[in-house]
């Protein structure tokens, strides 16, 4: 069942561009989900509609197929569900201490104090930031921040978490290190939704993609399936993931035969690569 999906969502920005176009997006749950897109495509947008931060100008979310309702009630009860980790971690950290931060949202659910701060201890054990409960904010490294901010959000312990970019600006460890906590959470039950252009990440993580570009949807389906639209893939400004380049210059170059679609990941290449010399002795 789809947990979250929008409706032909439309927004136009105050300045009336049209920032996202007849959207239909859906994220099912235990899902990952990734929505690809170059810079200015939609995707910031797009999220800020997930917890009804930004509301359509046409068209509509829904929830647990309920229409998305914008009064305080309701965007409270929304934003209990749908977590939002958004791009810049400026945007999201605003008190004195980390733990002050952390525990924002759960004071917000009426819980008792031991349970906030068992639910913050939790939290900043689970990004690798225990220790640092007393730190300022601004004074943590970006990616330090990054897992502040991933943190307030598990802290309200929601059913889906949205991450703008998690791992942009992040170092390779660091970047690893996110998507591998992203990817225990959806498998103990949160659905995710993150955008990114880091198109080599997403075969490894997503079960599902979306391919946003100037402000619309233009193709779905799994890593494979999306990846195996070369042309709309480089109409996006995005690329293949290395390893589907790397075959495509071998098919290219060296009429190295692999089908319909280009292995994703260096396990599925081997295996192509072997067969075809199994095949093609000489
Ligand atoms: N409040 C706004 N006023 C005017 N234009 C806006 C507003 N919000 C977004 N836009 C425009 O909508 C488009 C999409 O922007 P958005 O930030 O959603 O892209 P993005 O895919 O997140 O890009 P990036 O990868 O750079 O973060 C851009 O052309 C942007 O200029
Ligand atoms: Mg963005």
């Amino acid at each position: 069942m789809n947990v979250i999906e929008t409706r032909s969502v439309t927004y136009k920005s105050p300045s009336c561009t049209i920032a996202l176009d007849k959207i239909d997006f859906s994220a099912k749950a235990g899902e990952i989900v990734a929505l690809l897109g170059a810079n200015g495509a939609g995707k910031s947008t797009l999220f800020l509609h997930f917890n009804g931060i930004l509301k359509p100008t046409h068209g509509t979310v829904d929830l647990d197929k309920q229409v998305m309702k914008y009064d305080k009630e309701s965007l409270a009860k929304t934003r209990q569900t749908v977590g939002i980790v958004f791009q810049n971690p400026d945007d999201q950290l605003f008190a004195p201490t980390v733990e002050e931060d952390v525990a924002f949202g759960p004071m917000n659910l009426n819980l008792s104090k031991e349970e906030v701060k068992s639910r913050i201890n939790k939290s900043l054990k689970r990004v690798g930031m225990e220790g640092y409960h007393n730190k300022a904010p601004h004074h943590l490294s970006g990616g330090q921040k990054k897992r502040v901010a991933i943190a307030g959000v598990l802290a309200m312990e929601p059913k889906i978490m949205v991450l703008d970019e998690p791992t942009s600006g992040l170092d390779p460890r660091g970047a690893s290190r996110i998507m591998k906590l992203l990817y225990e959470l959806n498998s103990e039950g949160i659905t995710i939704i993150i955008s990114t252009h880091d198109v080599d990440l997403v075969p490894i993580y997503a079960d599902k993609v979306h391919v946003i570009s100037d402000g619309k949807i233009i193709k779905k389906g799994t890593p494979v399936e999306v990846f195996s639209d070369v042309e709309t893939i480089r109409k996006a400004n995005l690329r293949l993931p290395r390893i589907a380049h790397l075959m495509e210059i071998l098919k290219k170059k060296d009429q190295i035969s692999f089908g319909d679609s280009y292995p994703l990941t260096i396990g599925e290449a081997r295996k192509n690569i072997d067969n075809y010399f199994n095949s093609n002795p000489n």
